[in-house]
């Protein structure tokens, strides 16, 4: 059995500072930060479309974000019968909160202060002040 030195590897993590991109981390698409953003770890963020995160959003570890998708090369988007692939912005507002392992599609704006629950697909925008959670993500509520 191999013993691995997991005490090792974990003080060589470094949780990301405010302002940093977290570790492992893919940044494959044009995008816009604002102040005093926190990006944690595994974020992979592709496309084409811009991203723009506003102030003081949080995204936490492994959160997925598309600003564009090609399903129509696989036949899957029945709103892509001209093979053109949707190339689209996502804009997360200020002060919002993405919990971990979310994926955001394209088009998506994230409505100011609002919340995303862990592992939601969303695929609608979500209002300034709510709770989404779900796959796909519905509203659960208001943020307090
Ligand atoms: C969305 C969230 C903020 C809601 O927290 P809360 O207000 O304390 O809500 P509760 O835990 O009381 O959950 C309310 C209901 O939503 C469900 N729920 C909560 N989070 C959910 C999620 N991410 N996905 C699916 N369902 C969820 C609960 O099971 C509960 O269902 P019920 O009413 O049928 O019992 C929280 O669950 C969450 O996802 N936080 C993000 C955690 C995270 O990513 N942390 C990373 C930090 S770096």
């Amino acid at each position: 059995m191999k013993i691995y030195e997991t005490a090792k590897i974990i003080s060589e993590f470094k949780e990301p500072k405010e302002g940093d991109i977290g570790d492992f981390s893919f940044i494959a698409c044009p995008i816009e930060i604002g102040e005093k953003v926190h990006i944690s770890t595994h974020a992979s963020f592709v496309g084409k479309g811009k991203l723009k995160i506003g102030n003081n959003v949080t995204i936490s570890p492994h959160v997925t974000i598309y600003t564009s998708h090609p399903e129509w090369r696989y036949g899957l988007n029945k709103y892509c019968g001209d093979h053109n692939p949707v190339i689209a912005d996502v804009n997360l507002e200020p002060h919002c909160f993405i919990g971990a392992g979310a994926v955001i599609q394209a088009g998506i704006t994230i409505g100011r202060g609002a919340i995303v629950g862990a592992q939601s697909f969303v695929n609608t925008d979500v209002e300034p002040y709510t709770v989404y959670i779900g796959c796909p993500a519905t509203k659960i509520g208001e943020r307090k």
